[in-house]
């Protein structure tokens, strides 16, 4: 299984990049109170049919050409189950997708969060025609990254522009 919450991310978010999303929100929500980390992941590409959606988590299901598994969601959803959470998938054709996954918090199963900034970076820099939303929160603080402001600061300048990718590393470093 995938050991990492941050490989997670980056495959589902790969999943709403290929579903020709526009605009993906990532959160990942810590709140110690409710025990609760959460994990949630829209998009408004071309979601998936009520047919889709019933074989969606079935690792024998893909739409990927030559590829008979599809791994990224039954691997998300096992891995919540495992740690006391809630795995949910929905969607509308035509309006987008949301994945939301909770895990509890001090469960000892809880896959260690990984480095996040970096599949925050390489979604930005390899994606810089889709919108992304990053929202980060634990008991220190929270952290928005909007891919759309950034590109409003830099006035054209390409998000994948290496200048940028060393200010977003640094914005990163700064909260992360
Ligand atoms: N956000 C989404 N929007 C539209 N369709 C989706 C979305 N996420 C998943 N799907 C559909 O569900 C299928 C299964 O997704 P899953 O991530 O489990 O496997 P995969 O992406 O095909 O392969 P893998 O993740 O192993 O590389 C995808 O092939 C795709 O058809
Ligand atoms: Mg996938």
């Amino acid at each position: 299984m995938l050991a990492e919450l941050s490989d997670h991310v980056m495959d589902i978010a790969m999943n709403s990049v290929r579903a020709g999303s526009k605009n993906i929100s990532i959160s990942v929500i810590a709140a110690k109170e409710q025990n609760l980390l959460t994990v949630t992941i829209s998009d408004d590409g071309t979601g998936m049919t009520a047919e889709m959606l019933k074989v969606a988590s079935d690792p024998f299901f893909s739409t990927k050409k030559k590829k008979k598994v599809g791994l990224g969601i039954s691997l998300l959803q096992g891995a919540t189950q495992m740690c006391g959470g809630e795995f949910s998938l929905e969607s509308t054709p035509g309006e987008g997708t949301t994945v939301r996954a909770t895990f509890a918090l001090d469960h000892p199963d809880l896959p260690p969060m990984g480095n996040l900034k970096e599949t925050i970076l390489l979604l930005c820099v390899s994606n810089p025609e889709v919108r992304f939303v990053f929202r980060y929160r634990l008991e220190g603080g929270e952290i928005v990254l909007d891919t759309n402001e950034i590109q409003e600061v830099l006035g054209g300048v390409p998000i994948n522009n290496p200048q940028v990718i060393g200010f977003l590393q640094r914005y990163l470093d700064e909260r992360l």
